[in-house]
């Protein structure tokens, strides 16, 4: 495994790897791995001949107000665990290395990004699609994979590709959580022992409207009030915004007679975690 910090090192490397035939399987990542971006990694490693991960906590995509600073830095473990897992290079470039002086560019979706995330983040959509933009760029993988937990990310990184013909396949990959539901994060090591039992909440408020899906309630806005009081029956919950929408558009709906996708966003002290679940109609699969 190589760990590399600048671009042209990227490139030398994924020179090679194309010299030699090899297909390129790309993770972006904000690094303090865990199972669920090993999860992505060993999809990647299943799928592609080359496989690298990036690791930058893009300060493009928090806003001011939020977590830059102290989002969990920890590029040692991380290259132990990308090791042991099989990846091929690391690329973890600093801030200047992917914004020189003077850099003035970025990409920007339409649309989807500005509800929900977008709403109470509003400039995070467009750092996130910068970033990639620039790691596919740099990259050119022949695959990208990205996690269900940041649902509203993954449509936005499709219809980013979709629109702009970029050249790769981005592919989905499902919420790897704790065993007793909690969706991992690289946020959660900032939960106390309190607000980790609380976090739960999340996942059990998703469970109730699985169920009341199976049980055959079709009404988004039942699921969504079932959800919201789930939620609001936690003291230490504070929900940002929970919502029964069209798993592609994201916009809002009556009956759930297509793909239907239920997203949350809570924080939990000064923790703000995101869960989600698609509800899948049994003729729409
Ligand atoms: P980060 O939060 O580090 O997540 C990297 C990738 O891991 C994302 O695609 C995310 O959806 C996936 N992931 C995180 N937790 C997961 C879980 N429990 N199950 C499945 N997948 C999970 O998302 C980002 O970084 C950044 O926005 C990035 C795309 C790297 C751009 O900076």
């Amino acid at each position: 495994m190589t760990l590399v910090h600048t671009i042209s090192e990227v490139r030398s490397c994924i020179a090679a790897a194309r010299r030699e035939g090899k297909s390129i399987g790309l993770v972006p990542t904000m690094g303090a791995l865990h199972e669920g971006h090993l999860t992505l990694v060993r999809r990647a490693r299943e799928q592609c001949d080359f496989v690298a991960v990036s690791i930058f906590v893009n300060p493009t995509q928090f806003g001011p107000s939020e977590d830059f600073t102290k989002y969990p830095r920890t590029l040692e473990a991380d290259s132990d665990m990308c090791r042991e897992v099989g990846v091929d290079l690391i690329f973890a470039p600093n801030a200047q290395e992917m914004y020189p002086e003077g850099f003035d560019a970025c990409v920007e979706v339409g649309g989807l990004t500005q509800m929900l995330e977008g709403e109470f983040r509003p400039t995070h959509f467009r750092g996130v699609t910068t970033v990639c933009a620039k790691l596919f760029n740099i990259f050119q993988p022949t695959r990208a994979y990205f996690g269900r937990k940041d649902y509203q990310q993954l449509q936005v990184i499709t219809k980013m590709v979709r629109d702009l013909d970029m050249p790769l396949e981005i592919v989905p990959v499902d919420i790897v959580r704790e065993s007793d539901g909690l969706a991992l994060s690289s946020r959660n090591r900032y939960l106390s022992a309190d607000e980790r039992s609380a976090a739960l909440i999340l996942s059990r408020s998703i469970d109730a409207a699985r169920c009341a899906f199976r049980s055959g309630e079709r009404s988004a806005a039942a699921i969504q009030s079932l959800v919201r009081s789930r939620l609001n029956s936690e003291p230490l919950a504070k929900t940002d915004y929970a919502v029964v929408v069209d798993a592609e558009t994201l916009l809002p709906i009556e009956a759930i007679d297509r793909p239907a996708v239920v997203l949350l966003a809570v924080r939990i002290g000064a923790t703000r975690l995101i869960d989600n679940t698609i509800l899948l109609p049994p003729q729409s699969v």
